[in-house]
């Protein structure tokens, strides 16, 4: 079963028909809202929004551990996330959709483990290549059937937020090695991990990070709507072709 967890701009897939909702209690508590169920032309999917249907959830409020085991705990084995970034690297400018091959975790004090004693003992998960490259490569696939570009790769670099960055750290960053700044690919990516599940990202970019491009001196974050809306029609169209195959 996939699993599509939506972030920023993409709160419902149109070509989704919801069955049915439902909400899920985990060990960890809540999730960030019911599950719906679906399908997209006869495949079944179950689709979360991250920050809540109603988008009340920031970044760093998000139930991860909650999502990821709701999503386990109903069968998906498989998910497709969508989380919007900044672009640092000069190719990655607003409008473009990247699928990162790499993370560099930033965040701070987020539950970032199932496994912290007690009945689940401490295990250290290899996440040497944090996104499944079938995966990827599924959605690499299903850009080229419907001439859709993709960057394909790069570095998410995960930060704690809700602020944006100095451009010191966006400086910083681009050292380490990180191409696009973002606050919600993490622990997701990495929880996943630990049950199990295969998990990409799709990244869509709304801004120029921080001291990058038109964002100089000013991110000017209000202005993302349109690109937001212009970039999520095409990861809707992208998503679905990728669910049809
Ligand atoms: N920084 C961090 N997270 C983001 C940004 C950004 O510039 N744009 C979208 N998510």
């Amino acid at each position: 079963m996939l699993g599509i967890i939506g972030g920023t701009g993409l709160t419902q897939l149109a070509n989704l028909k919801i069955k049915r909702r439902q909400i899920v209690r985990t060990p960890y508590g809540e999730p960030s809202g019911p599950l719906s169920y679906g399908d997209i032309c006869g495949y079944e999917v179950i689709f979360l929004p991250r920050h809540g249907h109603g988008h009340t959830i920031p970044p760093h409020l998000v139930n991860y551990r909650a999502n990821i085991w709701a999503l386990h705990s109903e069968g998906v084995r498989d998910i497709v996330s969508v989380a919007t970034v900044g672009g640092i690297h000069e190719d990655l400018h607003p409008g473009v959709i990247a699928l990162p091959d790499q993370v560099i975790d930033y965040t701070q004090g987020r539950k970032n483990t199932f496994h912290d004693g007690g009945d689940m003992p401490v295990k250290h998960v290899d996440f040497t290549e944090p996104y499944c490259p079938r995966l990827r490569g599924l959605c690499l696939e299903a850009a080229q059937n419907i001439n859709e570009s993709l960057v394909d790769g790069g570095v998410y670099g995960c930060v704690q937020g809700p602020r944006l960055e100095t451009r010191a750290e966006i400086n910083r960053m681009e050292r380490d090695g990180a191409t696009m700044v973002g606050m919600t690919g993490m622990p997701e990516a990495a929880l996943a991990r630990e049950l199990g599940i295969n998990y990409a990202a799709i990244c869509p970019i709304v801004n120029h990070a921080a001291g990058r491009g038109n964002s100089v001196h000013h991110i000017h974050y209000e202005d993302t709507a349109d690109v937001l809306n212009e970039t999520m029609e095409r990861v809707r169209k992208l998503i679905e072709r990728m669910v049809v195959g």
